[in-house]
């Protein structure tokens, strides 16, 4: 047992340390290319006995999604990956940005210069009309700074950050002074394909696929060249993913949405994507799915939590692995059944669901929770 007063000092501790680290933790503009990998040995190798904390878009419930800050910040924290979005630029760049405007994430709007690129586009079935980063240049983009999405949280980072590049993403995880993996998503692959031309024909796939070779990520789930460089690429277009397949043996991650909806690539929906016998053929591409969490245990009307489905039985029956997403610290997404309390929800969702991984805005939190119980 440890006194109440020895428990208060480390968790007091905890917070100087984290400040401090956060203060040295910020580098400044720009960033430096990828380091030559060969003098990575020796680091503190990625954990692979526990579920996985997965910094989605970085420490993004602290610091603006995305940005080298929020993924430095996840790295202090104990992410053992880093997760983003990969979108593309007019000029055929790869960025790190989950929406396809910028109106909702960046300064864009205080921007007079860019007033006439806002445009509507079809995506997904839907008009949008915004900012499309795909209108923009990367030097264009790397001029505006990004924003806190949600009001709810800080927003004294605004204005600070700019918006990176892939191989930024890579070159902060790779620098890393132990081992961190990357966790990219090809987003929106139909749409980005409609709207960025690469020579030759390219796709956002092969592009996405050749920068992570160029920066020697390749090698299956646990093999020596992953855990030198651990990576796990996600979509949520299956056949995106089975195309990838065909260019890395990179271990696949299936992303599953809303069950209701169909993807947009293929015409099933994703409760169509989630049968027996679509987990068996494509269990034969990927090693694993990210469902939404209310898939997999979905609530009622009264923010109470219902029974699981089978979904994560049947996926590890498939030897599939199972990364939910978005673990949330904040009341508006904590079931009632957690008491308002994300380390109850951790408890129940690894030991209960057994889940293989997390996705988290609160990497912090997950890994402060994982070290209480079960230290390495
Ligand atoms: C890599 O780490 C070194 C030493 O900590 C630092 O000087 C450099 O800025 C870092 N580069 C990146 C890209 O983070
Ligand atoms: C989007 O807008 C265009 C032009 O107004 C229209 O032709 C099209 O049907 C709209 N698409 C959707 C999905 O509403
Ligand atoms: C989906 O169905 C529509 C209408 O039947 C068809 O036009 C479209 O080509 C289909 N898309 C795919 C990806 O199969």
């Amino acid at each position: 047992m440890i006194s109440s007063s020895s428990f208060c000092a480390f968790l007091l501790t905890l917070l100087i340390v984290s400040a401090l680290s956060y203060a040295t933790a910020i580098r400044r503009y720009p960033y430096f290319s990828v380091p030559d990998v060969d003098d990575l040995q020796g680091r503190q190798p990625i954990q692979t006995q526990r579920a996985f904390n997965i910094a989605h878009r970085g420490s993004n419930g602290e610091i603006p999604e995305a940005t080298a800050e929020a993924f430095l910040r996840a790295i202090d924290e104990g992410a053992d990956f880093i997760e983003t979005d990969i979108t593309a630029t007019k000029d055929g760049r790869l960025i790190c940005f989950h929406d396809l405007i910028l109106d909702d994430t960046t300064d864009v709007a205080d921007h007079a210069e860019f007033q006439d690129r806002i445009h509507t586009y079809e995506d997904e079935g839907k008009n949008v009309t915004g900012y499309f980063a795909v209108d923009f240049t990367l030097d264009e983009l790397k001029t505006l700074r990004a924003r806190q999405r949600f009001m709810f949280r800080d927003q004294s980072f605004n204005g600070k950050f700019q918006i990176i590049t892939f191989e930024e993403f890579i070159s902060i995880a790779l620098n890393a002074t132990r081992v961190v993996g990357i966790y990219p998503e090809i987003k929106s692959p139909v749409f980005i394909n409609q709207h960025v031309k690469w020579p030759d024909g390219k796709r956002h796939e092969d592009i996405f696929v050749e920068t992570l070779l160029k920066n020697g990520y390749k090698g299956t789930y646990l093999s020596d060249e992953w855990r030198r460089q651990p990576l796990f690429i996600q979509s949520f277009a299956p056949t995106s993913l089975i195309y990838s397949s065909s260019l890395t043996n990179s271990p696949l991650i299936l992303l599953i949405d809303d069950l209701t909806m169909p993807t947009q690539d293929t015409n099933q929906t994703y409760a169509e994507i989630t049968s027996d016998e679509y987990l068996q053929y494509i269990s034969k591409f990927v090693v694993g799915i990210g469902p939404a969490k209310d898939t997999i245990v979905p609530p009622d009307a009264n923010n109470y939590l219902k029974l699981p489905t089978d979904l994560v039985p049947r996926a590890h029956a498939h030897n599939l692995q199972v990364h939910p997403y978005t673990f949330r610290n904040e009341y508006g997404y904590l079931h009632y059944d957690f008491h308002q309390d994300p380390f109850q929800e951790y408890i129940y969702w690894i030991h209960t669901i057994c889940v293989d991984g997390l996705f988290t805005d609160f990497t912090g939190s997950l890994h402060l929770y994982q070290e209480w119980t079960s230290p390495l």
